[in-house]
């Protein structure tokens, strides 16, 4: 390789690399001391649930208050963050956040992994169905699919059941979802959670299990955390001083979002058609996800262009280590999945770096990452293609390297493969809905919460389903108007 093309394309590198700092380093800064990170599972009315018509992006609930009342007697700032219910734990252990409240219970599994608070809220285990179902105790429920929260002890509680299938779903919603269309039979949800969803659904009852193990929730730290001392003595202070009934009474006695009109009760609700108007209040909710989501696909593609230009010079090279690094890079990206490679990059940086990378931060460097190794063998291709008469003729003549490749084989790639680079855009606008798995909130993400505040699934997909549609459709056709300029400028 010539070194006037070597530098060149160090410098592309470089200007990715500075980038993608700057980014990190700019969100980074904004971040003051004292801060602790709260982290919980946002779909467990009325202990932490959002409610975007009315608070907008905030959660709130019964632990929240808790967690802002305890923070401010110790003079720390607080900052809460969702996740699924799952990943919760494993946060705290990769220190992505200080403390977890989410309705937890201390089981003896867990504490091998976390500390904990002492209790602060009692709860118990209800059996939730349909109405009619009269399902009253574990053993009407052998032989039937039942839906838990995946990684609860209402997982743990129904795999003891004999001859009960336990389903595990991601989120309280899902279950819920599950159980009116019939799929599962019943789900096993706590009692104050049960109650709040059963009175949003006038088609579904509960029950309490009987004899069923009394599950509080409290506070879980990483182990050894400092802050559990702490914790436990506002915690004492709040029970003595009746904070935590007034909290409870305020919480647990209201009825969870639903947007009932008194003065036009609704017709007994029909379990089929679709009802738009739902989802009215939370439009601008929703809307908000389009940048969002553009911001995350611009800035992904940007740099997985610059990358995959990089790479693919690194392919073509006839220094053997940049060729072999090209090629086995673009082997490990495009060998794995790619929401494994999100996952990985948001869980294990903090763990290997310290650096708490923020969601947004881990969606666009995977993917990156990720469609530089594509695009990279669409842009070798591209360069390959150019007939080789037209590089022997401008070496004949005398064109210098940079020249020759600037001016007549780049452009003539790029517009050959434009096709092919357009297809990987959209590629990218789709798959960012993966990033809503970290908790981003794009387009999909937002949809799926507020589907969960609303217990609708339907409507919020269809709307945002039609706003990818859009978008991709603008794309194609700008697109088209650049091939079409292309073509006649040629
Ligand atoms: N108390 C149960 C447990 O600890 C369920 C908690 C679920 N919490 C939630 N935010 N979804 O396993």
């Amino acid at each position: 390789m010539k070194p006037l093309k070597l530098l060149k394309l160090q410098s592309v590198l470089a200007g990715a690399i500075a980038i993608a700092f700057c980014l990190i380093a700019l969100s980074s800064y904004a971040q003051g001391k004292k801060t602790l990170t709260l982290a919980t599972s946002p779909d467990y009315p009325p202990y932490e649930y959002k409610d975007t018509a009315v608070s907008g992006n905030e959660i709130i609930g019964f632990d929240i208050d808790i967690a802002k009342y305890i923070t401010q007697e110790l003079g720390y700032e607080l900052k809460v963050i969702g996740m699924d219910f799952n990943g919760l734990i494993p946060a705290l252990q990769a220190g992505r956040a200080d403390l977890v409240m989410a309705g937890m219970t201390p089981t003896a599994e867990r504490k091998k992994n976390v500390d904990f608070s002492d209790l602060y809220y009692e709860a118990k285990n209800t059996i939730v169905a349909n109405k009619g179902s009269n399902f009253t105790k574990a053993e009407d429920l052998v032989a039937k699919k039942v839906g838990v929260q995946l990684g609860s002890i209402q997982q743990e509680a129904v795999k003891k059941m004999t001859g009960v299938q336990a389903i595990p779903l991601n989120k309280i919603p899902d279950i819920i979802q599950e159980i009116k269309s019939n799929r599962i039979a019943a789900g096993v949800i706590e009692d104050t959670v049960a109650a709040g969803y059963a009175a949003a659904n006038p088609d579904l009852e509960f029950n309490t299990i009987p004899n069923t193990e009394e599950s509080g929730s409290a506070i879980a730290f990483p182990k050894n955390s400092k802050l559990v001392p702490e914790f436990n003595r506002v915690l004492k202070q709040m029970k003595d001083s009746g904070k935590i009934k007034e909290l409870a009474t305020k919480w647990f006695s209201r009825p969870i979002a639903q947007e009932t009109d008194p003065a036009n009760t609704p017709a007994p609700s029909p379990k089929l058609g679709l009802d738009f108007g739902k989802i009215g209040p939370n439009l601008p909710y929703i809307l908000g996800g389009i940048g969002v989501t553009l911001t995350f696909t611009l800035l992904s593609a940007f740099l997985g262009f610059l990358w995959g230009i990089v790479l693919s010079l690194f392919k073509i090279s006839s220094i053997k280590p940049l060729a072999w690094f090209g090629n086995a890079y673009t082997s490990i990206f495009r060998g794995t999945p790619l929401i494994l490679q999100l996952t990985l990059v948001y869980f294990a940086t903090p763990q290997l770096t310290g650096y708490n990378i923020s969601a947004l931060q881990a969606g666009v460097i995977t993917f990156f990452l990720n469609s530089g190794a594509y695009i990279s063998e669409t842009i070798r291709a591209g360069i390959q293609a150019v007939d080789k008469g037209q590089k022997e003729a401008a070496e004949s003549l005398g064109v210098p390297y940079k020249q020759m490749m600037g001016d007549i084989i780049l452009p003539q790639a790029l517009k050959n493969i434009l096709p092919a680079l357009v297809n990987e855009s959209i590629a990218l606008l789709k798959d960012s809905a993966l990033v809503s798995v970290i908790g981003v909130e794009d387009l999909l993400r937002r949809a799926t919460i507020v589907g969960a505040e609303k217990y609708i699934y339907f409507e919020p997909l269809i709307f945002v389903g039609a706003i990818y549609y859009l978008m991709v459709l603008s794309l194609t056709w700008g697109a088209n108007v650049l091939e079409r300029r292309l073509q006649t400028s040629s």
